[in-house]
């Protein structure tokens, strides 16, 4: 708890550029979420390291994404919005927790077996102990709520693991996270294979709509956007295509499945794709102004950058000092 509020704490990796789907189905939706719960949202540079990335790439997309956050609407004041690598207690901590993990229990991570089968020439000891780096992340600041996709719940999973088996030897130490299933935001599949979901690492550009995308090539990526031969909008489990892009044009105009399927009794396809790029593109406007604004503004990002950072070291600390002294680490001398 903080100020009488809990906690939340969420990581997000700058790889790749963020799509239509992480905006409507995640970012949009934990604006409001400061009112209720204190957030911290931290670039994981840190876990980036695990593959080998070009310098200046990585330090550049990480800035663009923290700009993305911002630009999204979360209030760098209400939100923690901080870079991992910038406060070290989470390496401090996650060294700890590497003595309270067993090698079994990281063998059998499907993300750490994905990963390596992808990057077999460098399986290197950071893939293996990124979990007990994430969950350093998310027990450092006593997180309670942690949102997080499917493919991390194993990730959350061995963190309570790892907190439980700390609090039992020394006590009620860490706070057990659980993951965030508030409302859900849109589940936004991709344009080309709609029973896959739009993903930032998708290798086909016409699958995913980038939140950077200009104007013209949104209004060709939903021209060219799979539906079927039926040609009537209408929702249908059976027909993902068409279904997505109503809940798209839902998300974007607040417009209710029976509302959109009216509006477009008797038109076809063309018109409604049409009407569903122009809806994404005015969405996207006003993000893409804020974003462009923000990156002008240095002086304002870096002073964010840097007070976050000092925010994000206070609290950290206090859990780290708590750990160090628990596990029989001498105090420092002040
Ligand atoms: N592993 C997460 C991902 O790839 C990113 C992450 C790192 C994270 N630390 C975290 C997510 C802590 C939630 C909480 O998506």
């Amino acid at each position: 708890m903080i100020d009488g509020k809990k906690v939340l704490f969420s990581g997000m990796q700058a790889t790749g550029n963020l799509t239509l789907g992480n905006y409507l189905g995640a970012l949009k939706n934990w604006v409001s979420l400061a009112d209720e719960y204190e957030c911290f949202y931290s670039v994981v540079d840190l876990h980036s390291l695990t593959v080998r990335q070009d310098p200046a790439e990585l330090r550049q997309r990480a800035r663009k994404l923290l700009t993305l956050y911002i630009a999204a609407g979360l209030d760098p004041e209400k939100n923690c919005i901080y870079y991992q690598s910038h406060v070290s207690g989470h390496t401090e901590l996650a060294w700890i927790l590497d003595c309270f993990t067993y090698m079994g229990e990281l063998n059998r991570m499907t993300q750490f077996k994905d990963k390596s089968a992808k990057h077999a020439d460098n399986i290197n000891a950071g893939l293996f102990t990124y979990p007990v780096l994430m969950a350093a992340d998310i027990l450092l600041y006593q997180a309670d709520v942690v949102p997080v996709g499917k493919d991390q719940l194993q990730h959350l999973e061995i963190t309570r693991d790892i907190a439980q088996r700390f609090n039992a030897i020394y006590g009620d130490v860490f706070t057990i996270p659980e993951a965030y299933l508030g409302k859900a935001g849109a589940k936004i599949m991709s344009l080309q294979e709609p029973d896959k979901k739009m993903s930032k690492s998708d290798e086909n550009p016409n699958a995913s709509i980038y939140l950077m995308d200009d104007p013209d090539t949104i209004m060709r990526k939903f021209k060219r956007a799979v539906t079927d031969s039926e040609g009537c909008v209408r929702y249908r489990e059976e027909q993902p295509g068409i279904s997505n892009l109503m809940d798209i044009y839902g998300a974007c105009t607040g417009k209710t499945s029976e509302e959109i399927e009216k509006e477009f009794e008797g038109k076809g396809y063309g018109d409604f794709k049409q009407a569903v790029g122009e809806a994404v593109v005015d969405t996207l406007r006003p993000l893409q102004q804020r974003v462009e604004e923000i990156s002008k503004d240095k002086a304002f990002l870096d002073s964010v950058i840097k007070e976050n950072a000092i925010k994000a070291s206070y609290y950290s600390n206090k859990t780290l000092r708590k750990v160090q002294k628990k596990v029989g680490l001498p105090e420092k001398i002040r």
